[in-house]
């Protein structure tokens, strides 16, 4: 059992103080994300009591303590999964050879490059949410972004003491640029195209978490199946808190979806714009948004890098060692999507190059089942939402370029032009919802689109006072 040291200045159970450099490197490299953290962190309640949960240790039980916290003294520590004795790598050329516990000299490059990708999302999401805070739906609300927000945080912290760890000079370069990239910055944007959009209202947070952190979901379970153990582990610790994430979005649109079809059966009306809700037809447009770029996150459907990856062992199949497969894949193909003459089609590629495709499949999937979930709370009103086709709205990949309605549809210009403004948000939905964003910080109250959740945190009552005001 590693020894969690809560007392240091920078919490750990990877024995900092066993390391000096390294923990003096850490130690320079955390005022500078403090000060990050106040500038481009919440724009408010930066000095209020927030009742987060902080972790404190990786194992089974009691890992998460629960308390009043402000957020600048939130404990951001550097915790990495407990080591599986005698682990090998499950995959790939190197498949049944002990995992790394030192980065290989061959896969220095590249698995830098994955490490930054990671942690660059990280901060991101936070710089895109600052301003939520202001117009959070209730207290309870308010709390989960800020338990979100710290813990994107500590994903930052995760991701840089790799850097800082293994990757020496260029490492420490790279935890340096993360501070200095800002998410929709025209000069230093950050990495990925999604994280430089802001999130400019609660029903884009409840979808962003839901769609956009299950990337990171997926992409922290593929890294979580790396032969460079040290990666494994860290992402191993990291899911327990993207699990929260998953929640906060499941469970947001769920209220929402629950507040407008008690709008609906009062008003026995689907248009409950004029009742203070959101309409089914508007969630279906922000929904349809988040998903497709979302998926662009995976790629292109085939990728030279994906498969260089796999088969160094750097990065695996999404739950990896329950495939039953030869985990090698150099000789079976697998169909991907394609336009084919002017439709949607497939085409067949090595299984290998399509990893990115295999990812994405996994990600629908799990994308399914929150919209069957949501669409049980739908069915007392005879409505539903649902997933658009794979090619609608996209921006990377196969279907790049094209127009394809959410049925799948190829269409003309003409044709999406007349259609566009029914399937994804257009500034009247965007500005309705923006209106009906008002800050609620009255303990228990909610604000009046979306429904208050079914239990509060950690045992806590619903109307508890979750954040200081
Ligand atoms: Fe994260
Ligand atoms: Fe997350």
């Amino acid at each position: 059992m590693t020894v969690v040291d809560y007392d240091a200045k920078i919490p750990n159970n990877v024995d900092l103080a066993g390391d000096r450099r390294l923990q003096r490197a850490l130690e320079s490299w955390q005022p500078r994300y403090l000060e990050w953290w106040r500038q481009l962190g919440p724009v408010a309640y930066q000095d209020s009591d927030v009742f987060l949960r902080t972790a404190v240790s990786v194992g089974q039980d009691g890992w998460a303590n629960f308390g009043p916290v402000k957020m600048p003294d939130y404990r951001w520590g550097i915790f990495l999964a407990e080591p599986e004795a005698d682990r090998t790598i499950a995959y790939g050329d190197h498949m049944g050879q002990p995992v790394w516990a030192e980065v290989p000299g061959e896969y220095r490059a590249d698995l830098r490059r994955l490490v930054v990708v990671q942690g660059d999302t990280e901060p991101a999401s936070v710089e895109q949410q600052r301003r939520l805070c202001l117009t959070a739906p209730s207290l309870y609300d308010m709390r989960n972004l800020f338990q979100v927000n710290v813990e994107e945080g500590r994903h930052l912290w995760a991701m840089v003491y790799l850097l800082h760890r293994y990757f020496g000079r260029d490492g420490r370069d790279e935890a340096d640029e993360m501070l200095l990239r800002h998410s929709g910055d025209p000069d230093h944007p950050r990495i990925l195209g999604a994280f430089n959009e802001e999130t400019p209202d609660w029903l884009s947070f409840f979808l962003f978490t839901y769609f956009t952190d299950r990337d990171g979901k997926f992409q922290l379970a593929s890294l979580r199946e790396s032969g460079f153990d040290p990666l494994s582990r860290t992402c191993d610790f990291m899911l327990k808190e993207e699990a929260h994430h998953m929640f906060v979005g499941a469970s947001g649109v769920a209220r929402v979806l629950q507040r407008t079809v008690e709008l609906m059966k009062e008003h026995d009306t689907d248009d409950v714009r004029p009742f203070g809700g959101i309409d089914v037809a508007t969630i279906q447009r922000y929904l349809s948004f988040h998903y497709s770029v979302s998926l662009d996150l995976f790629g292109a459907e085939t990728s030279t890098n994906a498969a260089n990856y796999f088969a160094a062992g750097l990065k695996g199949r999404f739950q990896e060692e329950r495939r039953d497969d030869d985990h090698r894949l150099h000789d079976s193909v697998r169909d991907v999507p394609a336009m084919v003459d002017g439709t949607v089609g497939t085409r067949s590629a090595p299984a290998l190059a399509a990893l990115n495709e295999t990812l994405r499949d996994d990600y629908v999937a799990d994308c399914q089942k929150g919209v069957d979930r949501w669409n049980r709370i739908l069915a007392d009103v005879g409505a539903s939402v649902r997933l658009p086709h794979v090619g609608f709205h996209r921006a990377v990949g196969a279907f790049a370029g094209h127009r394809l309605s959410p049925e799948g549809d190829v269409l003309t210009a003409d044709e999406w032009d007349a259609k566009v403004a029914g399937w994804l948000p257009t500034d009247e939905d965007r500005s309705h919802v923006i209106g009906l964003m008002h800050g609620v910080t009255e303990p228990g109250r909610m604000a009046g689109w979306i429904a208050p959740p079914a239990t509060g945190i950690n045992q806590k009552p619903v109307d508890y006072a979750y954040v200081e005001v």
